[in-house]
């Protein structure tokens, strides 16, 4: 053998890089051995009992499944299971939706949201305004995982406000001010609902005016959604961003999900949208466009995969199966609704210093504390509660027998750590 060589990979030209945070946490978490331990971390529905919760209606599709001789392991096409897309489509846009009706949507299944936002980014920054500089502003916080994807495919990235560490709730004023400034034709990543990591939502009044600065600015919408029918309970008030924006003939793209209101976490089902402006050469453009996330799709995942789609294209194309899907996104928002109800009152209860009403008026998976990452840190190391850096907590971890041990927990943080 040759005398060894040095690697190509140096740690000047790949340094170590960081642990996920997210990821860093669950995995801290599942190694405490401690039997009081509360996981506040990842985005991921529990029980009354801390326990991963398969969906009654899920259980039914799978067996479904099971149960069809017809079943293989073919391929899907490139742009995924028809009936899963254009099931989405309907869920999003709403079934009488003149954006279908005009065929001026494509969608490809993705590997979930992240894949999405992903496909979504990358066609963008290859086509999108290919003459100026394009720059995509995301919400001041975000889900972490955006600036990653936007940074992969080379589009820059700027922050608008949006949490105010006042009120705990929308920076509306300043949200409008920055959208406004930012150079024409920018595109605007928004959350169609439950916020993450904040749990505040701008009111439909408010997002009206959002749309109408966004118009006069020329910018791009991108929507995030990750949340509908999970959030409020209610699919139609969750689309509701979105279905606005689709009716006021915006040309805009969407990511969605199904981990979060599907719980099909590990199963990766997403769709992306790309909706066209009503205009002659609609049918045109999407043609074009959806042409080309082909090639982009085929030559990075080739073609989606079956099973997690296979099971929502059955809910949402049976009514029955649906009118149960909706019944369990119902437990779960409400489960969480009474969850946020019980911190907020044991905190009130305890005189914990501080407002504790954002609690219950934020919305969806999370609640953004307030609590500073000195005590993060503090409460994870002497009450073994995990909970991101950033004092965010996933709601869905409390339960009727954790949420007076977190109570206290908070409150002792609060009190004795500043
Ligand atoms: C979260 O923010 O906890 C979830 O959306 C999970 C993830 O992929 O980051």
């Amino acid at each position: 053998m040759a005398s060894p060589k040095p690697s190509a990979f140096a740690a000047s030209v790949v340094p170590k890089a960081p642990e996920d945070p997210l990821f860093g946490l669950m995995a801290a978490y599942r190694a405490d051995p401690f039997d009081k331990k509360v996981d506040l971390g990842i985005g991921a529905y529990r029980d009354d009992h801390a326990k991963p919760w398969v969906l009654p209606v899920v259980k039914k599709a799978d067996e479904i499944l099971r149960q069809d001789p017809d079943l293989n392991h073919e391929y899907l096409p490139i742009a995924g299971l028809a009936n899963f897309t254009s099931a989405s489509q309907k869920l999003i846009l709403g079934a009488d939706s003149p954006v279908i009706a005009e065929k001026r949507v494509t969608s490809l299944q993705t590997i979930s949201g992240t894949g999405a936002v992903h496909l979504g980014a990358l066609f963008l920054s290859k086509f999108y305004n290919t003459k100026g500089d394009k720059e995509v502003y995301f919400s001041n916080p975000t889900w972490a995982n955006h600036q990653q994807i936007f940074s992969n495919v080379h589009l820059p990235f700027k922050t608008y406000p949006y949490f105010s560490t006042q009120t705990r709730g929308l920076d509306f004023d300043g949200m409008i001010a920055a959208i406004k400034a930012a150079p024409e034709g920018s595109i605007i990543l928004l959350h169609a609902c439950a916020h993450n990591p904040t749990g505040v939502d701008p009111t439909q009044e408010q997002w009206k005016a959002i749309a109408e600065v966004i118009r006069a600015r020329n910018h791009f919408p991108f929507f995030d959604t990750a949340y509908q029918g999970f959030a409020s309970g209610d699919l139609n008030r969750d689309a509701w961003a979105i279905r606005y924006f689709a009716s006021q003939g915006f040309e805009m793209v969407v990511a969605q999900s199904y981990a979060k209101n599907f719980g099909l976490y590990g199963e990766r089902a997403g769709c992306f949208h790309f909706i066209t402006s009503p205009g002659s050469d609609a049918v045109d453009t999407v043609s074009r466009v959806d042409s080309q996330l082909k090639i982009l799709q085929r030559s990075e995942i080739s073609n989606p995969p079956a099973y997690g789609a296979r099971i929502v294209a059955l809910v949402l194309n049976d009514a029955a199966l649906f009118a149960e899907w909706e019944e369990n996104l119902r437990t779960m928002s409400g489960r969480i609704i009474e969850m946020r109800k019980a911190l907020r009152s044991k905190l009130e209860a305890a005189g914990t210093p501080g407002s504790w009403n954002h609690i219950t008026d934020q919305i969806g998976m999370f609640s953004f504390t307030g609590l500073s990452e000195k005590q993060v840190l503090a409460i994870r190391e002497h009450a073994h509660v995990y909970m991101t850096k950033n004092g965010r907590i996933s709601m869905a971890g409390l339960n009727t027998n954790n949420v007076a041990y977190v109570a206290q927990a908070i409150d002792k943080v609060v009190k004795e750590v500043q």
